[in-house]
């Protein structure tokens, strides 16, 4: 094995260039060199990449977003698309291909190592949370916790009004995200894809929690659970209380990583090198507990993560 390519695919996550230093310094320990490829996918179809040295990584743990760009490569869905890249891969004589991104850009790495019997290993970054198989994805915590810091803001002027917020969160197919911070919130309400809420069991739980003194609530919800613009209008029909309604939107994708988000990178960046160099052919690097772990990539691309419940009950029950 001599030479890895690298590239980060789909929506950015802080922590991105993190996992990009690890796995470009750890690969150089092991006398590997790297190249990186431009705008994710884009750049992997297009042949356009920067040699990757241990100074052309550094100074960049702290920055969010990625310094090597990334898009969402539509092509990657097609075989010709596939079929283009293992060509690039082939022809540029890597031995290895560490993909960095969420579920979309793990599907399209397996259908490239299916063509091409490159090995490659995926590094999970969104922050949506969303993938099998590893308790964390780069990006989450520190997501959580941009989510958090607003909320909080948002916690204070709800209070002066006595108003009920609905604060929506990212998360397109997933509660992730609004769960995780609806918690540490103290949200009175959680809305979630993978658990169903009508909206007059929320008007209840409002008009109920304003009868125990509560004068003001947030409404934690995910992007996936519905469409908070008719949800905040039918809560102010349903209980004559003054409804409020933030999106937080893509200030949850930038930001400084968390330290959090930035060690999961540096373990996950070195792990991705030693799987490669185990002779690992499809795996994700997961982290389970305090280890981490190789993940089958195709499980984790393709299995629905679990939530909580647990979490899920807890916030109810404090809630009152
Ligand atoms: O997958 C990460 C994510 O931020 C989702 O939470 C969100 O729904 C989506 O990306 C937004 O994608 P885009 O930036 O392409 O609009």
């Amino acid at each position: 094995m001599e030479l890895i390519g690298i590239a980060t695919t789909g929506g950015d996550a802080p922590g991105m260039n993190a996992a990009i230093r690890a796995t470009v310094r750890t690969a150089a320990a092991h006398n590997l060199k790297m190249v990186g490829f431009e705008r994710g996918y884009a750049g992997l179809l297009a042949d356009e990449y920067r040699v990757l040295g241990v100074r052309e990584v550094g100074g960049i743990s702290h920055m969010g977003g990625t310094f090597l760009k990334t898009s969402r490569a539509e092509e990657m869905r097609t075989e010709d698309g596939i079929a283009r890249a293992a060509k690039v891969l082939r022809e540029r004589r890597m031995d290895g291909l560490v993909v960095i991104g969420g579920d979309g850009s793990f599907r399209a790495a397996c259908k490239l190592h299916e063509v091409s019997g490159m090995p490659v290993i995926g590094i999970p970054a969104t922050i949506d949370n969303d993938l099998a198989g590893t308790d964390a994805t780069i990006g989450f915590d520190t997501a959580v916790n941009t989510a958090l810091d607003a909320i909080d803001k948002i916690r204070d002027t709800a209070t002066s009004h006595e108003r009920v917020f609905i604060v929506e969160v990212m998360g397109r197919n997933s509660g992730f995200i609004a769960l995780e911070v609806g918690v540490a919130a103290g949200a009175e309400v959680i809305l979630i894809p993978e658990i169903k809420c009508d909206v007059e069991t929320i008007s209840r739980r409002l008009v109920d929690g304003h009868r125990r003194g509560k004068k003001s609530a947030i409404i934690v919800m995910a992007e996936g659970a519905g469409d908070c613009t008719s949800i905040a209008k039918a809560l102010a029909g349903n209980t004559g209380f003054e409804v409020r309604l933030t999106r937080l939107g893509h200030v949850q994708r930038g930001g400084h990583p968390s330290a959090y988000s930035r060690v999961l990178a540096c373990k996950m960046g070195a792990a991705s090198i030693r799987f490669l160099l185990e002779g690992r052919k499809r795996d994700m690097t997961g982290i389970q507990g305090v280890h981490i772990v190789p993940v089958d990539l195709e499980y984790a691309s393709k299995t629905p993560k679990e939530i909580d419940a647990g979490l899920y009950e807890l916030a109810l029950t404090l809630a009152r």
